[in-house]
């Protein structure tokens, strides 16, 4: 049974951009990587998708791209604050893969951390806009980190069992050149467990909430 629970911040780093938000875990399932929390964002009536990047002992860890209001507002969290949390919501990669390679862009990096981690740290494709973006590759082992105008698929080699999360863009581009990767896609959403129908986008023809079928989906 999923709660809302309230946890303490335990730190703040600043990775280039973005923020590592580092909250005190209690009991909370830490889950599969590329599932999803709700995170509470501090004056705003909705919560805010975001994958878990990383789950040392006793934290849940959440990599954020201060992008608008929410993230924002979550990227001012101080340690002591406390943030309102539920998950893991949706449906994570599947991890029984041979040669897995991991293709990540931007802020797209966010839920590969833990993903590496839960696989042994297996190679990655990284691509960033800048040198400063670039700075997430570092909680990315064994990571090559490609620089626009450069693109991941550039640099992806072929035969590998690809899990990727990126931008649309970069998400069509892997699927064209890896139909059978695992890709974690993106949609606005207010509720992230079926209720609001605020996520729903068109797979194989038919509507779907993507909080429930996704976020991570065959490309195929
Ligand atoms: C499953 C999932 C996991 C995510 N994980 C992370 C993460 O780990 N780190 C992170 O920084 N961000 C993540 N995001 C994206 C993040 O949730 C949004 O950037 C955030 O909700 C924007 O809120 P805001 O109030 O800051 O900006 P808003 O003002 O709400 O949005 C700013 C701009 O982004 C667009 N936008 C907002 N949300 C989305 C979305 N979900 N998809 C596409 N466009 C959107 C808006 O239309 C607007 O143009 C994730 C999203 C999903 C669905
Ligand atoms: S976010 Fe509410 S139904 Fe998907």
């Amino acid at each position: 049974m999923l709660r809302r629970e309230r946890r303490s911040v335990v730190a703040t780093e600043a990775i280039g951009p973005y923020t590592l938000l580092r909250v005190e875990r209690g009991t909370v399932d830490p889950g599969r990587p590329g599932q999803f929390f709700m995170l509470e964002a501090p004056g705003r009536l909705l919560p805010r998708p975001m994958s878990l990047a990383l789950a040392p002992p006793g934290e849940l860890a959440f990599l954020i791209d201060p992008i608008g209001p929410g993230t924002r507002a979550l990227c001012t969290l101080a340690p002591g604050d406390e943030v309102g949390v539920l998950g893991p919501l949706g449906n994570g990669f599947d991890l029984d893969v041979e040669r897995p390679l991991l293709v990540g862009g931007g802020i797209g990096v966010a839920p590969l951390p833990y993903l590496s981690e839960r696989l042994g740290g297996p190679p990655a494709v990284l691509g960033f806009r800048t040198s400063w973006h670039a700075e997430a590759a570092e909680l990315v082992p064994n990571a090559e980190v490609v620089l626009e105008p450069t693109y991941v698929t550039e640099a992806m080699p072929a035969g590998r069992d690809v899990l990727a999360c990126g931008p649309e863009p970069m998400l069509e581009a892997v699927r064209r050149l890896a139909p059978t990767a695992q890709l974690a896609w993106e949609a606005p959403m207010a509720c992230g467990y079926g209720a609001c129908y605020g996520c729903v986008v068109e797979i194989d023809g038919e509507l779907k909430r993507l909080c429930m079928e996704g976020p991570v989906l065959a490309a195929a």
